[in-house]
């Protein structure tokens, strides 16, 4: 067998956690393989609604193994929290379905407040981070000095390296960044109280997936972020420090690229983002403020880790056949098209143009998105709800020319539509 692989196509919040809810029902190991809790995705079943950091969308599930890949940046204090969160509603999460590979890194409270001061420091020039500690997490990981998973299974030598960690984080804090240092031995305390509680979930998790694979079990490997937001293929420095592109799934589950299966694209009707960074499609005015909604309704388009309002546009379908093409998409799934019922005409960006040129591929990537404007097609909208629609054929004729458009924009078939938050508001193309 092989592994299925769902990714988010822009800048993160396209509905994975809602997909990879749905595709898990039929899966038995679902795995996170990059990111940490700077990801938020939503699952809503009936009347319970669960916003998921750190843990695969299929835990959900109550038959589902549930896996944290080593590509993953791993804050103790909200594994724990996010597991009791889980538990008091019901979710039965516990060693025996939940495992979190050795390799993963940590993130300490010192990554968070290099975070903060670091983000300071940039001015006007900030990236708009979650504030997670995520970049300097990932830092220490290159700079080979990180803390690990495993090392909590050591508690005292944990300790030393911890303690050494601080010391240094609060160097840097002082002396680099001016910022108040940390309190070395009640942060480190708390912290072990946290870290102790992770142990029994340690595992070396490429011999359960290998073990997996053999067995013939189905496999899906859920992504956080957006390819957008990918550390070498989006619009740096206004990234994530992370790999969500597909081939992310390989190095950090321990397996070979001969394990890949289907890779399906999670791609909003419309296009967000959350925090700095260029967005050639972007509006504003009335129009924002129709596709954002304004917080009353739980799917409105303000962040799910940090409720920050996020930043709406039109579709960038320049975008979406990069994102095919850097990731080797097999199908999409579209998620939000209830949202453009009531609009009277829809555009899709087909092209940008620069001062002397028009361009359908992006000619150095999508660093530099801020010197093109879009080319638009439009397209008629539809004015009926959708949110029941549950066949093809119930969709408006406007509503399927809109899909056939979004579909060869990137030459990718379509497989899934999303009309709704719910489990069931979904069509199968
Ligand atoms: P993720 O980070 O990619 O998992 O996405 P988020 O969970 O951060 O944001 C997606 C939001 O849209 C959540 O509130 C979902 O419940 C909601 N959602 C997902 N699909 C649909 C849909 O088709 N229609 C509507 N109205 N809401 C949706
Ligand atoms: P999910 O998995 C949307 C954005 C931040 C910021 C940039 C860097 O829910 O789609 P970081 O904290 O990672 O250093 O911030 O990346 N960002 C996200 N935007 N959805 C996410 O996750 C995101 N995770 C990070 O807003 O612009
Ligand atoms: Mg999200």
């Amino acid at each position: 067998m092989t592994i299925d692989i769902i990714i988010g196509t822009q800048w993160g919040d396209e509905g994975k956690g809602r997909i990879v809810d749905l595709l898990a029902a039929q899966a038995d190991l679902v795995a996170r393989y990059n990111g940490g809790d700077n990801a938020g995705h939503t699952v809503t079943v009936g009347n319970q609604t669960f916003k998921l950091h750190l843990l695969p969308s299929g835990i959900i599930h109550p038959h589902t193994l549930c896996i944290l890949g080593s590509g993953m940046v791993i804050n103790p204090e909200t594994f724990i929290k996010e597991i009791e969160t889980l538990r008091a509603a019901g979710i039965d999460v516990q060693p025996g379905r939940l495992k979190v590979a050795y390799n993963a890194h940590l993130i300490t409270p010192a990554h968070r407040a290099l975070d903060a001061a670091q983000e300071k420091a940039l001015g006007k020039g900030q990236i708009g981070t979650t504030g997670r500690g995520i970049g300097p997490a990932y830092t220490d990981r290159a700079a080979r000095r990180g803390l690990r998973v495993e090392d909590v299974l050591d508690e005292s030598a944990f300790r030393r390296k911890l303690e050494d960690h601080l010391q240094q984080a609060n160097h840097t804090l002082r002396t680099l960044y001016a910022a108040e240092p940390l309190d070395v031995t009640a942060t480190s305390e708390a912290y072990l109280g946290w870290a102790r509680q992770m142990q029994p979930y340690v595992a070396e998790i490429s011999l359960i997936v290998a073990a997996a694979l053999r067995a013939g079990k189905r496999l899906l490997a859920e992504g956080a972020q957006g390819i957008l937001l990918d550390i070498d293929h989006g619009t740096y420095p206004f990234v994530t420090s992370s790999s969500p592109t597909s081939a992310g799934v390989f190095p950090s589950l321990g397996v070979g690229v001969g394990g890949a299966g289907r890779v399906l694209g999670v791609t909003k009707a419309f296009q967000t983002r959350v925090g700095a960074g260029p967005f050639p499609t972007e509006v504003s005015g009335d129009l924002a403020v129709r596709l954002r909604g304004t917080g009353s309704n739980p799917w409105d388009e303000f962040g799910t880790t940090t409720g920050r309002p996020r930043r709406v546009g039109w579709l960038d379908g320049v975008l979406l056949r990069y994102a095919a093409r850097i990731n080797g998409l097999t199908e999409l799934a579209v998620t939000k098209l209830d949202i453009l019922s009531g609009l009277e005409t829809l555009r899709i960006c087909t092209a940008y143009r620069s001062s002397e040129q028009e361009y359908t591929e992006l000619p150095l990537g999508p660093g530099n998105l801020a010197v093109f404007s879009p080319v638009y097609q439009e397209l008629p909208g539809w004015q009926e709800d959708i949110t029941s629609a549950r066949r093809p054929g119930d969709l408006p004729a406007t509503a399927r020319a809109y899909l056939d458009a979004v579909s060869a924009a990137c030459a990718v078939p379509i497989r899934l539509v999303s009309v709704g938050p719910e489990r069931d508001q979904v069509i199968t193309m």
